[in-house]
C-alpha cells in the first residue's frame, strides 16, 4: 500500500498484527505520518497504489464495508471536537447504537454502561461545549463503546492530559481490556506509555515502519533510540550550560 498528500510526504508499505485483547503502540516523531496510517486503516484516507487488508478483508470503502468496519473498530481523534456533535453527551452517546438499529431499550442499557465506563453520567445533559478536554475525550470515547468494539484506535490519547486524567483515562482503557476483552491501539510519541503499557510497537519515520516488534528490543535500540531521542539527550544538553 502506498499514499501520498499533495505533499512530498508518503506511508509506505507496512504491516503490524494486534494480538486479540492487547496493547499495541504506534510511534515516531511529529510528522511521521501515525495520523496518516490510521485514517489509512479505518478508511478515511484511501490509498494511491495497493491495498489495505483489515481483519484479513481487503479495504474497499464501499459504504457497506466501512460500516461493519465501525462496529469493529471504534476510532478516537485526537481532537475530541471533531467527534462530537449532539445538543448533548447523551444523544452524542446513543448515536452509534441508534445507527446500529438497536431496539431503543437495548440503546438506553448500552448509552447508560458506556456513560458509567467512562465516568460520565453525571454529565449526561450537559452540551458538549461545556466538558473539559479530558470530559470531552471520554464522551467521544463513550460514543465509541456503545457500539461494542473489538479494537479501539485511539489517536494521542494522552496528549493535553495533566496526571490526574492519564490515571482515570488508564484506569478505563484497562477496565475496557480487562471486562470487555478490547485490544487498543493507539499513538504517543511519549515513550513512557510504550515502556509501560504496551505489548507491541511500531516505530515510523517519514511514514516508513522502521521497527516493529517487542517493546524491550525497540526502546533499546540504539537506531531507535537516536530517532526518537529522550529525556537523556535534554538533560546532557542543559548539564553542558
Ligand atoms: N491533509 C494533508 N495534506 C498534506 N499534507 C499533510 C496532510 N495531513 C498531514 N500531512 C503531512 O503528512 C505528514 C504526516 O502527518 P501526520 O500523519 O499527521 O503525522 P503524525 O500524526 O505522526 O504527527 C506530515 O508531514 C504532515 O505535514
Ligand atoms: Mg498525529
Amino acid at each position: 500500500m502506498n499514499f501520498e498528500y499533495n505533499s512530498n510526504f508518503s506511508v509506505k508499505d507496512l504491516s503490524l498484527t494486534i494480538e486479540e485483547n492487547s496493547i499495541y503502540a504506534l510511534t515516531g516523531n511529529n510528522g511521521s505520518g501515525k495520523t496518516t496510517l490510521l485514517r489509512l486503516l479505518v478508511g478515511l484516507l484511501k490509498p494511491k497504489s495497493g491495498t489495505i487488508k483489515i481483519f484479513n478483508e481487503i479495504l474497499t470503502r464501499d459504504k457497506n464495508q466501512l460500516w461493519k468496519l465501525r462496529q469493529r473498530i471504534g476510532f478516537l481523534f485526537q481532537n475530541p471536537d471533531d467527534q462530537l456533535f449532539a445538543p448533548t453527551i447523551e444523544e452524542d452517546v446513543g448515536f452509534g447504537a441508534r445507527n446500529l438499529g438497536l431496539e431503543e431499550e437495548e440503546v438506553k442499557k448500552r448509552v447508560k454502561w458506556a456513560l458509567e465506563a467512562v465516568n460520565l453520567t453525571e454529565y449526561r445533559k450537559f452540551s458538549p461545549y461545556d466538558l473539559s478536554w479530558g470530559q470531552k475525550k471520554r464522551a467521544a470515547l463513550a460514543g465509541l463503546l456503545v457500539m461494542k468494539p473489538k479494537l479501539l484506535i485511539l489517536d494521542e490519547p494522552f496528549a493535553n492530559l495533566d496526571f490526574r486524567s492519564i490515571y482515570n483515562h488508564l484506569k478505563i482503557l484497562e477496565t475496557l481490556r480487562k471486562e470487555e476483552k478490547m485490544s487498543i491501539l493507539f499513538t504517543t510519541h511519549n515513550l513512557f506509555f510504550i515502556e509501560h503499557w504496551a505489548d507491541r510497537v511500531l516505530v515510523l519515520n517519514d511514514g516508513e515502519a522502521v521497527f516493529e516488534g517487542n517493546i524491550e528490543e525497540g526502546l533499546n535500540s540504539p537506531k531507535i533510540k537516536k530517532l526518537l531521542g529522550s529525556y537523556e539527550d535534554i538533560l546532557n544538553l542543559l548539564n553542558k550550560k
